[in-house]
C-alpha cells in the first residue's frame, strides 16, 4: 500500500499549475534603466567595464532612452561625467552639464518616460569622494548645501525625482527642504539608504571615472557586516521624507532587503550594481551560464526578498525576454 499521502510535487507537475501557485513575478514595470551621459554630441562608445553598456551623449541618450519606453520600461536613472571637476564638485549643479543635458531632451523628446538623476559629488570632486573634503576627512554638513545645488539643478532641468547616493547623514531632510522651498514639492526623493562600502561598484567606478583619490568610502557607506544598522539608516530616511528608500549592492544583501520589507511600508528598490552585473557578463562571455535563465533568476530572487523595483544594466534585455515569454 501507498503510505505516502503528502505530495508537494503535484503542484509542479503542469506549466499551467505552477503558472497559478507561482507567489511572486518579475514584471518590465519593476525596472529602472541607468543611463550615463558624457558631454558632446553622436557620442555612443561601449564602457569597457560594463559590456553592453554605452557613455552616451544627450542626443544618443534620448535614442536609447526611446528604447527603453518602447520596450515598456518605466524609468531611466541619470548618471553623468562632466566636462571638469574642482575640489567643491561644482560642475555637479552647472544647467549645461551633461546630467541636466540629458533629462532636458528626455522630457522633452520621450515625454511618456519617468527621469530619475543620481545626486552625488563623486564624479565631480578632484578627490572622487562623495562629499566636500576638509583636512582630509568627508565633511557632512559642508557637502549638504552643495547636493542641494545638484538636487535644484536636476529638478529645473525636469527631473522627475532625485535619487542621493552619497550617504551623508541628514541629506534627505536637507534635500527635501531645498526642493519644497524651491517650488519643487513634486519632485519625489528616493534614497540610497542602505548604501554599504563594496567592491561591487568597481566597474561603476572606472566608467564615471569616480573612484576615490585618497582613502575609501568607508567613513560614509556602511559596514558590509552590519544588518541592524540598515534598519537604522531607512528609519532615518523615512522620517526625513524619503519616498522610497533603496538598498545597494543587491543580490549579497537580500536579507537587508528583507529586513526592510518587514520593516518599513515605503516601497523598496534594489540596486543591481555594476559588479553584480559585469561577473554575468563575464562568465556568459565564457558560456559557463545561461545570461537569460541566471539574470531572470536573480531578478526575481530580488522580487522575493521585497523589493518592489530594480535598477539594473540588464533592463533592456529583461524586457526583451518577457515580452518574448508573453507571445
Ligand atoms: C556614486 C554611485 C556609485 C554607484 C551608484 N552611485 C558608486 C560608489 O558609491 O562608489 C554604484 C553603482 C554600480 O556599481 O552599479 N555615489
Ligand atoms: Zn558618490
Amino acid at each position: 500500500m501507498n503510505t505516502l499521502t503528502r505530495r508537494p510535487r503535484r503542484l509542479r507537475n503542469h506549466p499551467q499549475l505552477r503558472r497559478m501557485v507561482r507567489e511572486h513575478q518579475l514584471t518590465t514595470a519593476d525596472l529602472i534603466y541607468p543611463l550615463f551621459v558624457v558631454p558632446g554630441e553622436h557620442i555612443r562608445e561601449e564602457i569597457p567595464s560594463l559590456p553592453g553598456q554605452y557613455h552616451l551623449s544627450a542626443d544618443q541618450a534620448v535614442r536609447v532612452a526611446k528604447e527603453a519606453a518602447a520596450l515598456g520600461i518605466p524609468a531611466v536613472e541619470v548618471f553623468g561625467i562632466p566636462t571638469y571637476k574642482d575640489e567643491d564638485g561644482s560642475s555637479a549643479w552647472q544647467d549645461d552639464q551633461p546630467v541636466q543635458a540629458a533629462v532636458r531632451a528626455i522630457r522633452r523628446e520621450v515625454p511618456e518616460l519617468y527621469v530619475m538623476t543620481d545626486v552625488c559629488m563623486c564624479q565631480y570632486t578632484t578627490t572622487g569622494h562623495c562629499g566636500h573634503v576638509e583636512d582630509g576627512k568627508i565633511s557632512n554638513d559642508a557637502t549638504l548645501p552643495l547636493l542641494a545645488k545638484v538636487a535644484l539643478s536636476h529638478a529645473r532641468a525636469g527631473a522627475h525625482m532625485i535619487a542621493p547616493s552619497d550617504m551623508m547623514d541628514g541629506r534627505i531632510g536637507a534635500l527635501r527642504e531645498a526642493l519644497d522651498g524651491e517650488g519643487f514639492s513634486d519632485v519625489a526623493i528616493m534614497s540610497y539608504a542602505a548604501k554599504y562600502a563594496s567592491a561591487y561598484y568597481g566597474p561603476f567606478r572606472d566608467a564615471v571615472h569616480s573612484a576615490p583619490q585618497f582613502g575609501d568610502r568607508k567613513t560614509y557607506q556602511m559596514d558590509c557586516a552590519n544588518a541592524r544598522e540598515a534598519c537604522k539608516e531607512i528609519a532615518l530616511d523615512v522620517d526625513e521624507g524619503a519616498d522610497i528608500i533603496m538598498i545597494k549592492p543587491a543580490l549579497a544583501y537580500l536579507d537587508i532587503v528583507r529586513a526592510a520589507r518587514e520593516a518599513c511600508d515605503l516601497p523598496i528598490c534594489v540596486y543591481n550594481v555594476s559588479g553584480e552585473y559585469a561577473m554575468v557578463k563575464a562568465a556568459a562571455a565564457r558560456e559557463l551560464i545561461d545570461e537569460r535563465r541566471l539574470v531572470l533568476e536573480s531578478l526575481l530572487a530580488m522580487k522575493r526578498a521585497g523589493a518592489d523595483i530594480i535598477i539594473t544594466y540588464h533592463a533592456l534585455d529583461v524586457a526583451r525576454w518577457l515580452k518574448e515569454r508573453e507571445c
